[in-house]
Parts: structure tokens; C-alpha cells; sequence
């Protein structure tokens, strides 16, 4: 919300006064000053008038999981263990997947109460490539990097792919770079080839890459200087 928006929707304040505010520099968010009336007060920023605290705000966390095979990528589920089941941290319900996974795909995922960093990450277009280690069931021929590089159409959706880049490991392992997130879209890639995935491993968001010291089903927080890579 506009921080002029902010200041007039509280009840001691009018139009006037919180132009005034701005103008004389009274109004800090996150600590900065700010004069701009179109500044942005996101629901976790610190809001303060001269010495005095409008909004608290709430700390943001950012967790990189290595998501094991067999649990879900939501925060609840009937059935099955999720990956919030393996996240121990306090406040838990206001915490959110930023790139889903498969049940059985292991590997990256980011999970955190950041609404406009997830954001960020996962929008089509900021284009961050997703870097996933996949092996299947029958031999990997060269059209496959070729068709990936021009994109193929998902009739259901009614859109082609962005271009990806496959990379041949052996006759049955690659390592894939696709810029999307669609519903089952590796899956769907290798399956225009009547060729099954039988494991799939995201080693990469962007620029943030799974550690090697965490085994599945563990996670750590980011660095600040991670959550800034975003
Ligand atoms: N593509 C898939 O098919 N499954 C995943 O889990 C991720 C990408």
C-alpha cells in the first residue's frame, strides 16, 4: 500500500497532515525516510513517526529445504507428510512454497513468509532459470535439445514452451534449464518422446543453488546475501 494511504487510513491523521508528514521528513519506513508519497509500506515493513512506531512490522524469513522424494509440496495435506511437516520454526501458517515440486522430485525448494521476494523468484517473467538433473526410463536422443531449444506446445494450456537448454550427462541423464514453472512440465518435456522421467532433481533456482551439506529433509536459512541474489 502507498504510504499516503497508510497514514490517512489511520484515524489521527487527515490529507493534509500526511502530506505534511512527508514533507517535513517525519516518516521513516525500514528505518529510510521517505518523502514520497507513493512509497511502497509492505505488510512486514517498520513504520515510524518522529520517534514513534506506527507499525511494527515482522521479520522476514527465507528457508532453503532439500525437499526429500514421497512428501508434498504444500502446507497441509490429508494423506501425506509435507515439506512444512519438515520446517521447525515458530509461526509456521505464514509461511509459503515459492516453486512447487512433484511428490517423488527431490532437491531446491524455498520456502518462506516474503510474499513479494516469492514473487520475485517465481513470475515467468523475471525468466530465472530452473536447473533440474533428470534420468529416464529409455535413451535420450539428440532432437530432444533441439525440440526443447525451439519449445514445445502444451495444448492443454494452449502456449509454447520457453526456450530450454538440455545438457547430455549419459544415454539416460541430462541436465535441464527451463525458465517456467508449468504443471509437470519436465515430466511433460521428456514425455513428447514417449520417454518416462524416473528421477528429477532441481539443483538450482537462479542464482541460488542447493547446498551440498544439507541431506533431503533438511533445511537452513538464507543469508542476507542470498535473499538479495533475488
Ligand atoms: N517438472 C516436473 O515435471 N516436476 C517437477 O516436480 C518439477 C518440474
Amino acid at each position: 500500500m502507498r504510504v499516503d494511504r497508510f497514514l490517512s487510513n489511520l484515524p489521527r491523521f487527515n490529507r493534509k497532515q500526511v502530506r505534511l508528514l512527508l514533507v517535513e521528513k517525519r516518516i521513516r519506513i525500514d528505518g529510510e525516510i521517505v518523502c514520497d508519497p507513493h512509497a511502497e509500506v509492505r505488510e512486514f515493513s517498520r513504520v515510524d513517526v518522529d520517534d514513534e512506531v506506527l507499525q511494527l512490522g515482522k521479520a522476514l524469513r527465507h528457508f532453503m529445504l532439500h525437499k526429500p522424494a514421497g512428501c508434498v509440496s504444500a502446507t497441509r495435506d490429508p494423506q501425506h507428510p509435507t515439506v512444512l511437516d519438515l520446517i521447525h520454526e515458530p509461526d509456521k501458517d505464514e509461511l509459503h512454497i515459492a516453486g512447487r515440486l512433484d511428490f517423488n522430485t527431490t532437491g531446491l525448494m524455498l520456502i518462506t513468509n516474503d510474499g513479494s521476494w516469492s514473487r520475485r523468484l517465481t513470475q515467468p517473467q523475471t525468466k530465472l532459470p530452473k536447473v533440474y538433473y533428470v534420468e529416464t526410463e529409455q535413451d535420450i536422443g539428440p532432437e530432444y535439445a533441439i525440440k526443447f531449444g525451439e519449445g514445445l506446445y502444451f495444448a492443454f494450456e494452449d502456449l509454447t514452451t520457453q526456450p530450454a537448454e538440455l545438457e547430455l550427462l549419459g544415454p539416460k541423464s541430462a541436465r535441464l534449464s527451463i525458465v517456467e514453472g508449468r504443471y509437470h512440465q519436465v515430466k511433460r518435456m521428456f514425455g513428447h518422446f514417449d520417454n518416462k522421467v524416473m528421477r528429477l532433481h532441481r539443483e538450482r533456482m537462479g542464482p541460488l543453488v542447493l547446498d551440498d551439506a544439507l541431506k533431503p529433509g533438511e533445511y537452513r536459512s538464507l543469508s542476507d546475501e542470498e535473499i538479495g541474489l533475488i
